[in-house]
């Protein structure tokens, strides 16, 4: 008999190697580097083959351009994120944390999809399991199957029997197929199982979704290589002890990743948040210092949020630095400029920062709001709470201009917002006499203090 051929994995970016290696060279990683057998069994009974079908060169001008054939999945937020719905034949991986809600998501996606086939393969939940989660998110979908299974040649036989028009695979992590000899979740199987159910989608126009799991440090699991291989990257983000979730759209090959949909867990299930400042504005009561709201963009939306900011004497030697929801190399940044550009002690002085609701945050425009609740909290004085902020701070203690800053300020003005801080930069071309809103444009971080102070 054949020695096994093993081969090292890089667990982290899939790199392979044919001898353990301390550091990956590919990804930087240290002990990442795992053995896995990879000889392959002489009889292929299981995995998909896809039918022989001859390919031949097409010239670019004879392609005709028909319009992507999308399936409606009948959730707004959904549909938003996989930029109009799920393009047939594509593969989708929806990447998260456990526990943050991938399976109630695609669940819920599915029971909502009423007069559509679907085929819900899961190898972490019996069926048990799945009745009770559906009869707690109150959805009934007749044309709904329930798989358990975790082996890919019996799954494509039920998929041959079942037909169905969608294919969930909840996760791709507990697929294995018996081409390969490694066990389930090691970067070989991962691979292999993902490569069947690619060749099946495209070759058959079923679009497939994978749930997939995400390591300690927000990568998916399992690798690179599978964010290679699928058309679209969703993220299923959000803090656990929050009830917000936000699907993110990190790679698209049918349309923009930045759009975004917003949820929140409730007990009957995932609930879409169609106007997301809701968030914020049922938590304001009285007025306390350290506390901003930042008129930011996620996705398309403009999107009220609130940054809190606690500045005090440092009780040790070196003082803290600590955010939640915010970059924190981007919030020492800050407080450099601050402490440089308008001479605010605040070196010696432990600073928290926390983005209310749970949320992160990546647009720049929301700087402005994070340097006013540490000023704010550094004098202790409140910024009246019909006030908010949206500009970008540079190096030199500039207020940048941002995008899109008359949708900000429309959102300001919507929610009942009386003054808005911009950069000096963003004011032309703004129609102010049709606001209510007072738009106040800041050209220094130094001129922030006086104007709110
Ligand atoms: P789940 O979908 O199992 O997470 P994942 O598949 O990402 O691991 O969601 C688990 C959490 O969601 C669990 O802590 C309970 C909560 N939950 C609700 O709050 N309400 C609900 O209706 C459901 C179904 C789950
Ligand atoms: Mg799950």
């Amino acid at each position: 008999m054949a020695k096994p051929q093993t081969v090292y994995f890089c667990q982290n970016c899939g790199n392979q190697s044919s001898k353990w290696l301390g550091k990956c060279p590919a990804c930087g990683e240290w002990n990442t580097y795992q053995e896995e057998v990879i000889s392959k069994s002489s009889d292929r009974k299981g995995g998909y083959q896809r039918p022989e079908r001859s390919s031949r060169p097409v010239l670019i001008q004879d392609i005709s351009l028909e319009k992507e054939n999308r399936i409606d999945t009948r959730s707004a937020e959904f549909n938003r994120v996989l930029g109009g719905g799920l393009v047939a034949g594509s593969i989708v991986l929806i990447g998260g944390e456990p526990g943050i809600g991938k399976s109630t998501l695609l669940l819920q996606v599915a029971l909502n999809m009423e007069g559509h086939r679907i085929l819900y393969v899961t190898g972490e939940e019996s069926r048990q399991q799945i009745k009770m989660r559906a009869d707690r998110l109150g959805l009934n979908n007749p044309d709904c199957y329930i798989l358990n299974e975790t082996f890919s040649g019996e799954i494509f036989r039920h998929i041959d029997e079942v037909k169905p028009e969608l294919i969930v695979i909840d996760s791709i992590q507990t697929l294995h197929t018996d081409t390969l000899e490694s066990s389930a979740g090691s970067i070989s199987q991962i691979r292999e199982t993902a490569g069947e159910l690619q060749r099946f989608a495209k070759s058959t126009l079923i679009p497939v979704v994978l749930i997939g799991h995400i390591t300690k440090e927000g990568s998916l699991a399992g690798p690179k290589v599978l964010e290679h291989m699928v058309d679209t990257v969703l993220q299923f983000e959000g803090d656990r002890h929050y009830g917000f979730r936000i699907l993110r759209s990190v790679k698209n090959r049918f349309g923009s990743t930045s759009e975004l949909g917003i949820y929140e867990m409730q007990s009957g299930g995932l609930r879409e948040v169609s106007n997301p400042s809701e968030i914020l504005l049922s938590q304001r009561d009285e007025e306390v210092s350290g506390v901003a709201i930042a008129a930011t963009i996620e996705g398309q939306r403009p999107m009220l949020v609130e940054t809190q900011a606690l500045v005090s004497p440092a009780a040790y030697g070196t003082p803290q630095r600590s955010s939640t929801g915010f970059d924190l190399r981007r919030m020492n940044m800050l407080l450099a400029v601050l402490e440089k550009r308008s001479g605010v002690r605040i070196s010696a002085k432990d600073v928290f920062l926390n983005i209310a609701g749970g949320l992160r945050v990546d647009d720049p425009a929301i700087d402005l709001a994070v340097v006013a609740s540490v000023l704010s909290s550094a004098e202790d004085a409140a910024i009246g709470n019909n006030v908010c902020f949206a500009a970008e701070v540079g190096l030199s203690g500039e207020i940048r201009a941002v995008s899109r800053i008359e949708s900000r300020i429309l959102e300001a003005e919507k929610l009942g917002f009386e003054k808005i801080f911009i950069s000096g930069f963003n004011r032309k071309g703004i129609d102010l006499k049709s606001k209510k809103i007072e738009v106040i444009p800041v050209g220094k971080v130094r001129d922030l203090m006086n104007l709110l102070f």
